[in-house]
């Protein structure tokens, strides 16, 4: 019956095509991801580190020498803030501390970088005390 044969054809191709696209947009994207970390880490690594740390804590070579100290960017305050916040104190710095203005330094789409960059430094791990009991 040329009806079914029909019907079963593009049923193929089309999951072909979803497998071939699904890998395919995978792949691209995993690569675009790592790609804007691995700029991220290397802007970070240059304008950020000697204040801010290398994992983001707070504990450059400088920090110990500013006043107030530059904090802790994993911290739940930190990391609860918007990504329009911090990318604004990244972009004006911030008043009354050494948190410098990179506007004129970096273009909009290294500031975005640095930020992914910062996100990524949060893990969150399994908490040390169990869950309490269900009652
Ligand atoms: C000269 C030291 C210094 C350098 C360099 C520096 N910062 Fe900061 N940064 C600070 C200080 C001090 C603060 C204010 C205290 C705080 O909020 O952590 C701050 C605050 C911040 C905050 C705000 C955190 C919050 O919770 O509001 C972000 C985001 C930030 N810095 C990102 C960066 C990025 C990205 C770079 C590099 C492009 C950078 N800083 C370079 C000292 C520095």
């Amino acid at each position: 019956m040329p009806g079914p044969k029909r019907c079963r054809l593009p049923i193929t191709d089309i999951l072909l095509l979803a497998l071939l696209l699904s890998c395919g947009g995978t792949g691209l994207l995993l690569a675009q991801s790592s790609d804007g970390l691995d700029h991220g880490q290397g802007l970070y690594h240059k304008h950020c580190l000697e204040c801010h740390g290398a994992t983001g804590k707070g504990d450059g070579v400088r920090a110990p020498f500013l006043s107030p100290r530059p904090g802790n960017l994993v911290s739940a305050a930190t990391s609860a803030k918007t990504d329009k916040e911090l990318l604004r104190t990244i972009a004006q710095g911030k008043p009354r501390t050494d948190m410098p203005a990179w506007q004129d330094v970096l273009p909009v789409e290294d500031q975005q970088a640095v930020l992914q960059y910062i996100r990524s430094l949060i893990r969150f791990t399994r908490p040390l005390t169990p869950p309490p009991p269900n009652q």
